[in-house]
């Protein structure tokens, strides 16, 4: 199993904040907003990451990530998504780099309470994703479900309600992903959508469905970053880090902290 996580984007919704540095490596409370996905990925035993990133920031990534982790332990690679064509496109800048593996991909803004861990080291093939229950459905990939909880369909943004359960940006893809990506066709807004992704595992009757416990927040709008993380320090989140990584800051703070002395 390999790991994407997609942190490119324009995010014009914090804007002026990601004026000057992307959105992912905003504060959520303590630490930058990408080690949330990046412990779902490592808590889950993933070894070699992708950071997929946006050509503005790049250098800003690297200061953070470029040495923070022992090589031996985790293996962080960095590309370059040239023009933000949507979700899918994780899977076609990735290509390379997920080879004949299966990939779990994760969005650079969500923050999840729940733990993956388990349905990613147990996931053998097909698609499994996720879905929780939200205010706002409009706003994101829905899924309709029959009277038993199987998925009938699933649809991107819809103008009239379908359903509550929205599906949030962790998605765990057998390497039948990448051809499915390859195939997909821009929507009216112009982006390749991870619906038809979906989609296409739901059809062939390979998309596995779970339900979300805890909290989810996509962290993309002042509001959402704000509540994000006043929830991380109301729960102390950053207690259930995998030590890999809570280690890894503690380091970096230190080496900061002596720069810092040396500076003065
Ligand atoms: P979005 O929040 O949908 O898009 P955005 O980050 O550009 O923000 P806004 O709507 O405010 O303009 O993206 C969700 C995540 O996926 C986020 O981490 C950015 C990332 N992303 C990419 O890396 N490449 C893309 O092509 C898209 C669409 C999103």
């Amino acid at each position: 199993m390999r790991g994407i996580i997609l942190a490119g984007g324009t995010a014009t919704r914090l804007f002026p904040l990601t004026a000057t540095t992307s959105k992912q490596l905003l504060p959520i409370y303590d630490r930058q907003m990408i080690f949330y996905p990046l412990n779902v990925l490592v808590k889950a035993g993933i070894k070699n990451i992708l950071i997929i990133i946006s050509p503005e920031h790049s250098g800003h990534f690297l200061n953070l990530l470029g040495s923070i982790f022992d090589k031996n332990n985790i293996r962080l690679e960095f590309k370059v998504q040239k023009t933000p064509r949507g979700l899918a496109d994780a899977f076609i800048v990735g290509e390379d780099f997920i080879g004949d593996d299966n990939v779990t991909m994760i969005l650079g803004d969500n923050i999840f309470e729940d733990d993956f861990s388990e349905d990613i080291k147990n996931f053998k093939t097909g698609g499994k994703v996720f879905a929780v229950k939200v205010l706002d459905p409009e706003r994101l990939g829905v899924v309709l479900f029959d009277k038993n909880m199987k998925a009938i369909k699933i649809v991107e943004k819809p103008k009239k309600w379908v359903s509550d359960y929205a599906i949030p940006g962790l998605y765990i893809y057998d390497n039948q992903v990448v051809k499915a990506a390859k195939q997909a066709k821009p929507s009216s807004r112009g982006e390749i959508e991870i619906t038809d992704l979906n989609n296409w595992y739901l059809k062939k009757n390979k998309l596995k469905i779970g339900i979300i416990k805890g909290k989810w927040f996509d962290a993309g709008t002042v509001d959402s970053l704000l509540e994000a993380g006043q929830y991380v320090k109301e729960k102390k989140l950053y207690e259930n880090f995998d030590p890999t990584i809570n280690n890894a800051i503690a380091k970096f703070n230190e080496e900061l902290k002596n720069l810092a002395k040396k500076v003065l």
